[in-house]
C-alpha cells in the first residue's frame, strides 16, 4: 500500500550539515517527497509530539535539543512507506544500531540521533497534519515512476 511518512531531519542533521546526503538516501530509495521545510521547532509543539515522553526524565533536555536549531521537516511517500523509512534509520539508541542505517553510519549518541520518522500507519496520518497544512502537501506524477514501483505496488 501506498503510504506517507513524516519525516524529521533533527538540528544535528542541520549542523553537521547532513541534510543533503540524507535526503538524497531516501530519494535514492525510491521514496518521493511529497512537502518539506525549514522550520524552528517550539516547546507548543513538541509537547503535543512527545507527550508520550513527557515523564521521562531526559524529556526536558530532549525538547532543548529539538529547539536548539532549526530542522528539516518532510514527508515521503511510497510503498509501505512506513517501515521502510524505519528500517532505514535504524533503532534509536544510535551507538547500538545496525552498520548499513542512517544511525548505524553516522550518530554515535542518544538525543542526537539524527532523524525522526512515525512509527505506524496511525501516527504517521496525525504527524503529518501536525506539521504540515493540506496545501503543503503535493501530490504528483513521478514521470519515470515505472522503474521505481510496479504497477501492482501502487
Ligand atoms: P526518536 O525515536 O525520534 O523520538 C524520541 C526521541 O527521544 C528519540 O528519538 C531520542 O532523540 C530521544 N530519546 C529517547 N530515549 C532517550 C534517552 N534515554 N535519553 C535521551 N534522549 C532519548
Amino acid at each position: 500500500m501506498i503510504e506517507r511518512t513524516l519525516v524529521i531531519l533533527k538540528p544535528d542533521a542541520v549542523q553537521r550539515n547532513l541534510v543533503g546526503e540524507l535526503i538524497q538516501k531516501f530519494e535514492k530509495k525510491g521514496l518521493k517527497l511529497v512537502a518539506m521545510k525549514l522550520s524552528q521547532l517550539t516547546d507548543e509543539i513538541l509537547d503535543v509530539h512527545y507527550a508520550h515522553h513527557k515523564d521521562k526524565p531526559f524529556f526536558k533536555s530532549l525538547k532543548d535539543f529539538m529547539k536548539s536549531a532549526p530542522v528539516i521537516l518532510m514527508v515521503l511517500e511510497g510503498p509501505e512507506a512506513v517501515s521502510v523509512v524505519r528500517l532505514m534509520i535504524g533503532i534509536t539508541k544510535s551507538r547500538e544500531a545496525q552498520p548499513g542505517t542512517i544511525r548505524g553510519d553516522y550518530a554515535i549518541s542518544t538525543p542526537d540521533n539524527l532523524v525522526h520518522a512515525s512509527d505506524s500507519l496511525e501516527t504517521a496520518q496525525i504527524e503529518v497534519k501536525r506539521f504540515f497544512k493540506p496545501e503543503e502537501l503535493y501530490s504528483w506524477n513521478r514521470a519515470n515512476e515505472d522503474f521505481f514501483t510496479s504497477n501492482s505496488e501502487r
